[in-house]
């Protein structure tokens, strides 16, 4: 069966210049694609390539210099500042390479703090908010670590922290800026396990970065850059489940 998918994330023509100097970097020149409701996407390529520049853009942390960025339906040049950061506030979660965890709050604290900075009115109840965090510490398996502070654990657990931290406000889109970087290999295949876990359960929208060819082969789409322009736009219509 072939259902009809939605549209989550469409760039159109989309160039990124970054002045340095009296020159421009063209960190992407003239990229197309559209992610699909629900898939787990990497975006691949070298160190360069313009993977990050692609995932502000996609985040609403930056601006194209031109072409069009559309995000849940919503065109991010039409915006003003305040509407992008609402539109980022509501719509995504991030997970960095460096992890960015708080060191003096503990585990569950750390995934707590997108909702005690929520200024939006969360629609859950203070209940639904706390067992929605116990909910999320035990799908990341760090459960007996919840009163730890980060510098107790190692890179893989200090990750799973911040996938359920990226999760915590229920953002459709979760964006990781190379997730895996500072892992071993077989940590690194297990965070990535854990993201599609999530994806799969939630729905949530995974877009991974990362310049290891070995690790694109979990991806639903495959979105290559070269220099920034696409190399390769391969999406798996029907993928055999793990
Ligand atoms: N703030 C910036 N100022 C100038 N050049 C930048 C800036 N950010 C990125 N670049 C350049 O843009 C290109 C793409 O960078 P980036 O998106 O970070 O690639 P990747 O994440 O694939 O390594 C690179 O040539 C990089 O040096
Ligand atoms: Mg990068």
């Amino acid at each position: 069966m072939n259902q009809e998918k939605e549209i989550v994330v469409k760039l159109d023509d989309v160039c990124k210049d970054y002045p340095l100097g009296k020159t421009t970097v063209q960190a992407l020149q003239g990229i197309s694609f559209e992610i699909m409701k629900g898939d787990f996407i990497s975006i691949a390529g070298s160190s360069g390539s313009g993977k990050t520049t692609a995932l502000n853009l996609i985040g609403c942390v930056d601006v194209a210099t031109s072409g069009i960025v559309t995000v849940l339906g919503q065109r991010t040049d039409k915006l003003d500042d305040e509407a992008l950061t609402n539109l980022r506030h509501k719509s995504v979660g991030f997970i960095f390479q460096t992890f960015n965890l708080i060191p003096v709050l503990n585990i569950r604290e750390n995934i707590q703090l997108p909702q005690l900075l929520d200024s939006s009115g969360n629609s859950m109840s203070k209940k639904e908010q706390e067992e929605w965090v116990d909910h999320l510490i035990e799908s990341v398996g760090l459960a007996d670590r919840a009163t730890h502070k980060p510098n107790e654990l190692s890179g893989g657990q200090r990750q799973r922290v911040a996938i359920a931290r990226a999760l915590v406000m229920r953002p459709p889109i979760v964006l990781a800026d190379e997730p895996t970087a500072n892992l071993d290999s077989a940590t690194g295949e297990s965070i990535l396990a854990l993201m599609k876990r999530m994806n799969r359960a939630f729905g949530t929208t995974f877009i991974f970065s990362t310049h290891d060819p070995d690790i694109v082969s979990i991806a639903d789409h495959v979105i290559r850059l070269k220099d920034g322009r696409i190399t390769e736009n391969r999406r798996v219509e029907e993928k055999a489940e793990l």
